[in-house]
């Protein structure tokens, strides 16, 4: 499939990840068809993506006449069965292994043998996820920033098995979608975590032998390094369980103790201290 036939997208989860992935494509004007388990978790996707749609008009990158159409895009389906009429997939359900199994081969067994199915893990090998389906030529890893509307980046992973049409088709689909997508093959972390997350598990590191307060370390590589956001206020952002998960897979992949992660690290985790989302990490936050 070339990406000048891809006209719908399957997205393949509607949360924090996938309802970005389905504002994108929609506000370029492709078809979305949202699948997630229960209709609250669409309605939310929904919800969501109307705020950051009135977000995009007050800052004047689209109009508030498209922004009607673009929500009339996006379909939102719990019937696994509607992701049939898609020209091109990417599934985004939470980051278990074996959840991960059981969705790719439902949509395997369900979308015409022609079309692209992408993965947007954020750590677990492509290869492995493509030998669950039956067109692992066909697979291919697509990794968006969070949050999907504001950031460039997309990593665009190949498995061992990707094909040079399955690559090529979905460099250009994110171009159509105004991305910047960066060629990367399969290994622990792609390039992204690799280098993000070592660089967040030290600054623990500094935090943890007192070398400075949380505050000192971000403020070093934002006005040193010119970093927009120090990396422990980021590593807050991201959710500290999640960097320690990473870490993990680092440590795993390479079998490298340069990677180990950080005990305060993994202390703050056992503690319930996940960043924003519990309201501590490295910082305090009021809710
Ligand atoms: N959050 C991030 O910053 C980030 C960044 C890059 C990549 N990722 C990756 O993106 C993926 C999704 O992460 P997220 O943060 O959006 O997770 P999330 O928990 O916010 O959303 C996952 C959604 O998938 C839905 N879901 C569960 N089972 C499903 C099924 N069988 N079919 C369809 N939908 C199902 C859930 O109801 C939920 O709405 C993960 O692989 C994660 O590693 C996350």
């Amino acid at each position: 499939m070339n990406a000048h036939e891809i006209r719908t997208v399957a997205v393949l989860g509607g949360g924090t990840m996938g309802n970005g992935i389905a504002h994108v494509f929609a506000r370029s004007g492709f078809g979305v068809i949202l699948r997630d388990v229960e209709t609250r978790f669409l309605d939310r996707a929904l919800d969501t993506i109307s705020k950051n749609l009135d977000r995009e008009i007050k800052k004047g990158t689209i109009a508030a006449a498209d922004k009607p159409e673009i929500l009339k895009r996006i379909e939102p389906v719990t019937d696994l069965a509607a992701i049939a009429r898609a020209d091109f997939a990417i599934e985004a359900v939470p980051e278990r292994i074996e959840l991960k199994r059981e969705v790719l081969g439902e949509a395997d067994r369900v979308l015409p043998p022609h079309v692209i199915l992408a993965t947007n893990t954020s750590s677990i090998s492509i290869t492995s996820l493509a030998a669950f389906t039956d067109r692992p030529d066909r697979f291919v890893g697509m990794h968006f920033m969070n949050p999907v509307p504001v950031m460039t980046l997309v990593e665009v992973i190949r498995a061992l098995q990707t094909s040079d049409a399955t690559f090529a088709a979905t460099m250009s689909l994110c171009e159509k979608i105004g991305k910047k997508p960066v060629a990367v093959n399969d290994s622990p972390g792609f390039v992204s975590n690799r280098v993000l997350m070592p660089l967040i598990n030290e600054a623990a590191f500094c935090v943890m032998e007192g070398v400075a307060t949380p505050d000192s370390v971000d403020a070093v590589m934002k006005l040193g390094m010119n970093h927009p956001m120090g990396p422990l206020a980021l590593a807050d952002y991201i959710g500290l369980d999640v960097c320690l998960d990473v870490m993990e897979v680092l440590l795993q992949g390479f079998g490298d103790p340069k990677f180990r992660p950080c005990p305060l690290l993994r202390k703050m985790v056992s503690a319930g201290w996940l960043g924003r989302k519990s309201g501590h990490g490295f910082y305090v936050y009021h809710q």
